[in-house]
């Protein structure tokens, strides 16, 4: 699976914002590459205030990316290339610009006073005063974003609706944003201090402050499930990929009723065997994980574990069992940028939201970008088609090996240094130690890089079938 940040993939207008036109126009990129299928970032009409996850409209095509007409043409030639389209589908809140928020106030979570301690991801009280009704509302991210009241039967209707106008327009799957903090505890009580049991790199991320809290009180009430299972039973032949920043242990549940859910584990993961094996060892026995090492709001794999170390982490990410997420850019090794002389995104994201490389002098936009491209001229695709050592001609090899491998993995050896596991009958070893390390016997099916004797040279990984 590939994931496109619609506003920074192609701009065919040529108004420094990337388009559905512009997705058209790269979908042989995205079919050489050898993907299975494509998430966009919201697409639909939106202030933008968090960049399309605030939705006024969700029957509308965001007027900057195109219409309905673009997206039916994208849905058609998508398909046409064996591309399956998913959708990002936001569900736990809506934009402050929605009508409802005016004309059904009793769809949103409201209180005439500051209720208790919760905390908005993006920093200060969940809790926002609002003038017109002198009351405060409940919003889990940017004020612009009130939450939805999934007590009230209404909004589950409403949802269902939506889902049923895009599957009805071939929409293939959803990507359920935040589905974990759908519904709230009825009695808002008070949230209390994280233990620090936490999921580990959680104090890195630009999030720290809300993970100061347990939220027993906001996330993963037994009412998603349910939610989630009325999904599935409504729209048993669309996909659902859950987001929800959930230890393992929680989002199994969630495996047995979607079809995937992110492992936010993986994601935030150190490059160290000892601590990535626990998170993939057994992985394909019960449901089918999404592993993704880059997004739109974390940083990207290759600024945090180091460009030498590209080539392993793609081994990595594309021989584990389920769903694998590129992050558009990740093929060609993008790192994170310096965002612009502006901050658009007020809790920091613009770094990972750079415009997608796609040649020398950048290829993305005849216009000015909307954010700077990076470093066009070191790092572009047409470059590298064609270079068998480039980044984009490993995830293409990559991609096509991966249909091959079959099972569920099994960890054999992981320290800080080495992680080996196999997947069936092969066997897959990764080496981001300092020093070389003794190669597994058998035959080499695949390597990242030359190998000349039987040791595995450092950043390093070899599919070797025993
Ligand atoms: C998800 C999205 C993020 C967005 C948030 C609120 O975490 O990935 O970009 O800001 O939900 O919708
Ligand atoms: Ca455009």
């Amino acid at each position: 699976m590939y994931q496109i940040y619609v506003r920074s993939f192609a701009d065919a207008n040529g108004d420094g914002v990337g388009d559905i036109q512009g997705i058209i126009s790269r979908l042989d990129h995205l079919a050489a590459l050898g993907v299975d299928g494509i998430w966009l970032t919201p697409v639909f009409a939106s202030p933008q205030f968090d960049f399309g996850y605030d939705v006024s409209d969700y029957r509308e095509i965001h007027h900057e990316f195109g219409t309905i007409g673009d997206m039916d043409e994208l849905l058609r030639e998508a398909h046409a290339r064996n591309i399956a389209v998913i959708l990002d589908m936001i569900l736990s809140h809506t934009s402050i610009e929605h009508p409802w928020f005016r004309a059904h106030p009793e769809r949103y979570l409201w209180s005439e006073e500051r209720p208790n301690n919760w905390l908005s991801a993006f920093g200060g009280s969940a809790w926002q005063f609002d003038e017109k009704t002198s009351k405060y509302y409940y919003h889990r991210y940017y004020p612009e974003q009130p939450h939805l009241d999934w007590s009230n039967p209404d909004v589950r209707h409403a949802m269902h609706d939506v889902i049923a106008f895009w599957v009805d327009r071939g929409v293939d799957g959803f990507r359920l944003d935040s589905i974990d903090g759908l519904a709230v505890d009825p009695q808002l009580r008070d949230e209390p201090r994280a233990t620090g049991t936490g999921i580990a790199g959680r104090e890195n991320d630009n999030w720290a402050d809300y993970w100061q809290l347990e939220h027993l009180h906001t996330t993963n009430l037994p009412q998603v499930l349910d939610e989630l299972a009325r999904l599935k039973a409504a729209f048993p032949g669309t996909s659902f990929l859950v987001e929800a920043d959930l230890p393992r242990t929680a989002l199994k549940p969630y495996l047995e009723i979607a079809d995937s859910a992110f492992s936010f584990e993986f994601f935030r993961a150190r490059l160290d065997g000892a601590a990535i094996a626990p998170i993939i060892d057994g992985a394909g026995i019960h449901g089918r994980p999404a592993w993704a090492l880059s997004n739109h709001d974390l940083p990207r794999m290759v600024s945090r574990w180091g460009r030498p170390r590209a080539g392993i982490a793609a081994m990595l990410l594309l021989t584990l069992p389920g769903w694998a997420f590129i992050y558009q850019g990740d093929e060609i090794g993008m790192i994170d940028g310096p965002g612009g002389p502006v901050a658009f995104d007020r809790s920091g994201r613009d770094a990972v939201r750079h415009p997608m490389q796609w040649d020398a002098t950048g290829g993305f936009s005849t216009a000015e970008p909307w954010l700077p491209m990076i470093d066009p001229a070191d790092c572009n695709v047409a470059d590298q088609l064609g270079d068998p050592h480039s980044m984009i001609e490993l995830y293409r090899a990559l991609i096509s090996f991966r249909r091959q491998l079959s099972g569920p993995v099994e960890v054999i050896e992981a320290s800080a240094g080495e992680l080996i596991y196999h997947r069936g009958s092969e066997t897959v070893q990764l080496n981001f130690g300092a020093g070389p390390v003794r190669r597994v016997e058998g035959d080499v099916r695949f390597s990242t890089g030359r190998l000349s004797s039987d040791l595995l040279p450092p950043d390093t990984g070899v599919i070797v079938r025993s």
